[in-house]
C-alpha cells in the first residue's frame, strides 16, 4: 500500500523519531532525578537490527522522509554509527539527524559524518561550567563543547542547540549563550519547558515563557521575524540585529504548534507514539518478534495514527501528564 501516516485531524507525519535508549549520561534537573530512574531491561529494547527493520518500514510503506534519533542519550549505543549508515542507506534516502547532549560526541562524529549523518542538534543550556554542572549534576561542559566543534568540522551542519532557561538559574545568562552560539555559528533555540519531567515537578507559574525569553534577549539584541514559512517545524525564528543569524524560541506551551504536526515516535522498546503526549501508545515490538511481515507492521502502525489528539492539552485544566518520561520517548 501506499498510504502514508493520516491522523483524523488532517495531518499526516512524515517525521520519524526514534529513541535508542532511556539512558542518560547527564542528570539534568528539569528531566531526571539525581539518582537516575529505572532503566527499560535490555530484552525490552530493540536491538539495531529491530530498529533498522522499523525505519526501513517507515521510509520505505509509510512516507517517511526525515529520521531524528533520540534517546536518553542516542551516542550510548554502540551501533549508532551502523544504524546511521543503514538509515541513510534507503531508498529514498531519508534526511538523518541526531539531538544529544554531545557527551562523546569528539569521539564518533568522524565515523557519523561517513556514516551519512546529516546534521545535528545539541541540548547546552549554559556555557559556563558551574551552571552546566549545576543543571546537569555532571562536570561535563568541556566535553560538550569539543563534541559540538567535532561534530561542525566534520562537516554535520548545522550544529543546532536546545536551551531550556529555568528561572533563577541560567534565565540571566540567555543573552551570554546567544553570544556564543553567534560567535561559533551554532543554531540556538530556546524552549519553554513542558510537563514531560520524570519527576513531576513543571509549574506553569516556574516556566520561562517565550514572551519571557523575548524580553530577556531585546536588552542586548533587535530581533525581528524572519521571514520565511515556518511549515511544520516547532520553532519560530527570529533574525539577530538584522540578520543573518537566527535565533529560535519553541514555545510548545504558550504558542502550540500541534495543528501542524508532522511527528510520530518510535520508543526504545518498540511503541509507537502518536505523540509527546500520547496516553497510549502502540506495540510495534510484539508484532515485531512475533514473526509479523512488513504489511503487517505498516497496517499495525497506520491504526496508530488513528487516536493522535489535535493537541496535547497542556492547557486544560484536566491536563495530566503521561506515565511515560521525557528521557524514555525522545523529545
Ligand atoms: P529540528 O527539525 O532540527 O529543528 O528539530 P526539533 O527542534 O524539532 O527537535 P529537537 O529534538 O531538537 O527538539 C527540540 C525541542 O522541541 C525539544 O524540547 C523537543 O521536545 C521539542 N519537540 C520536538 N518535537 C516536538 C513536537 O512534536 N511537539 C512538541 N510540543 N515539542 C516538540
Ligand atoms: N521540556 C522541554 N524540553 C525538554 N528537553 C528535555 N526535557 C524537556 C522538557 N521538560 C529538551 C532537551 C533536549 C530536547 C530533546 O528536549 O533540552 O535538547
Ligand atoms: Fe539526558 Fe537529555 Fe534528560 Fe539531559 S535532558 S538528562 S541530556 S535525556
Amino acid at each position: 500500500s501506499s498510504t502514508g501516516l493520516a491522523d483524523r485531524h488532517g495531518r499526516v507525519a512524515t517525521d520519524l523519531r526514534v529513541s535508542l535508549t532511556d539512558r542518560c549520561n547527564l542528570r539534568c534537573s528539569y528531566c531526571m532525578p539525581a539518582e537516575g530512574l529505572d532503566w527499560m531491561p535490555t530484552d525490552e529494547v530493540l536491538t539495531d537490527e529491530e530498529v533498522v527493520r522499523l525505519v526501513r518500514i517507515g521510509v520505505e510503506q509509510l512516507g517517511i522522509t526525515e529520521v531524528r534519533f533520540t534517546g536518553g542519550e542516542p551516542l550510548l549505543r554502540r551501533g549508532l554509527p551502523d544504524i546511521v549508515a543503514q538509515v541513510t542507506a534507503l531508498d529514498p534516502r531519508p534526511e538523518v539527524s541526531l539531538t544529544t547532549n554531545a557527551l562523546g560526541l569528539a569521539r564518533t562524529a568522524t565515523a557519523l559524518a561517513a556514516a551519512g549523518l546529516d546534521r545535528v542538534n545539541v541540548s547546552l543550556d549554559s556555557v559556563r561550567p558551574e551552571t552546566f554542572a549545576t543543571i546537569t549534576r555532571r562536570d561535563r561542559l568541556h566535553d560538550v563543547l569539543a563534541g559540538m566543534a567535532a561534530a561542525q568540522a566534520a562537516g554535520i551542519t548545522p550544529v543546532k542547540v536546545n536551551a531550556v532557561l529555568l528561572r533563577g538559574v541560567n534565565d540571566a545568562e540567555a543573552a551570554e549563550l546567544l553570544a556564543f552560539c553567534l560567535e561559533h555559528d551554532y543554531q540556538l533555540r530556546f524552549i519553554e519547558q513542558m510537563p514531560l519531567d520524570a519527576q513531576h515537578d513543571w509549574h506553569r507559574g516556574e516556566m520561562v515563557t517565550a514572551e519571557e525569553i523575548f524580553a530577556l534577549l531585546e536588552r542586548e539584541v533587535v530581533l525581528t521575524p524572519a521571514d520565511e514559512s515556518r511549515g511544520s517545524a516547532p520553532a519560530e525564528r527570529f533574525l539577530v540585529d538584522g540578520g543573518p543569524a537566527t535565533v529560535g524560541v519553541i514555545a510548545s506551551v504558550t504558542r502550540p504548534f500541534c495543528g501542524s504536526c508532522d511527528r510520530v515516535r518510535l520508543t526504545a522498546d518498540g511503541q509507537v507514539r502518536n505523540c509527546l503526549f500520547a496516553r497510549e501508545e502502540s506495540d510495534l515490538r510484539a508484532a515485531l518478534r512475533g514473526g509479523a511481515d512488513d504489511e503487517t507492521i505498516a497496517e499495525r502502525w497506520r491504526a496508530a495514527m488513528m487516536t493522535k489528539l489535535p493537541g496535547h492539552g497542556i492547557n486544560d485544566p484536566s491536563f495530566l501528564q503521561p506515565s511515560r518520561p521525557m528521557s524514555a520517548i525522545g523529545g
